[in-house]
């Protein structure tokens, strides 16, 4: 796992190109994983929802069509600095607004001052991910739920196999070729390969204290979506 300063270097390194390699490398499946993502989180009008290590923040704005209020945080201030100007293309500025650059395991956030948390693609490059899951819930609202997508272990052998083909041979050179950086794009398959799967990740959520956890395949379990809620 490298550190979160290396973590800011290699995401500053990718800003430019991050939204076209995400929705060439996933083939266009990102905006319906988000979608399902931000369905699953129960955002709608009237919540107020955290976006934590939102990127450039095609993640907050899934939850902000939902009809919510949404906060859009990230530690790397150059992927974080390309929401705002999406937010106003999009029409949605008025509903999410991209907040000071927050780390996961330490956010600038008051107690229970929301309704909902969303995290994607981010849990598996955090260090200690114990200390954001503690911060998820001090910041929610009791009842309030916890919403992860992210990447995990396709649940077929076949599709496994033709994933890690993709991931290793071609996913790492299209990557580092659009982006320029060749070592962001492989660590990339290798950080999915040493995260937890999903029911590993599903006993890590109830250990840290949420309850009724539930996770769902989708594509197969290339991502998996979590969610669990704060006791009321
Ligand atoms: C793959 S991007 C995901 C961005 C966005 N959520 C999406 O769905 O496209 C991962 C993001 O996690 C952020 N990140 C990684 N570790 C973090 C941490 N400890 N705290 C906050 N953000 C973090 C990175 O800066 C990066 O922008």
């Amino acid at each position: 796992m490298p550190e979160g300063s290396q973590v800011q270097s290699m995401f500053s390194g990718i800003a430019p190109r991050y939204d076209l390699l995400n929705h060439v490398l996933s083939l266009g499946l990102d905006f319906y994983w988000w979608r399902r993502m931000a369905k699953a989180s129960g955002a709608a009008p009237g919540l107020r929802m955290l976006d934590v290590a939102a990127g450039t923040g095609d993640s907050s704005l899934a939850l902000a069509r939902q009809g919510a209020e949404v906060i859009s945080t990230d530690f790397t201030l150059a992927m974080l600095a390309l929401g705002p100007a999406k937010f106003h293309r999009k029409g949605l500025a008025h509903r999410v607004w991209a907040s000071l650059g927050a780390d996961a395991q330490c956010l600038p956030f008051a107690d229970q001052s929301f309704d909902g948390v969303a995290i994607c693609y981010g849990i598996r490059n955090v260090e200690q991910r114990p200390r954001a899951f503690a911060e998820f819930l001090r910041v929610l609202r009791p009842g309030g739920r916890l919403t992860i997508l992210e990447f995990s272990r396709p649940r077929w052998a076949w599709l496994r196999g033709l994933y890690d083909f993709y991931s290793l041979k071609i996913l790492s050179r299209i990557g580092g070729w659009i982006s320029g950086d060749a070592r962001a794009y492989t660590y990339l398959p290798e950080s999915i390969r040493t995260f937890p799967d999903q029911t590993a990740l599903a006993a890590e959520l109830g250990s840290a204290g949420f309850s009724d956890v539930v996770w769902t395949n989708l594509t197969g379990g290339i991502v998996a979506l979590h969610v669990g809620e704060k006791a009321r």
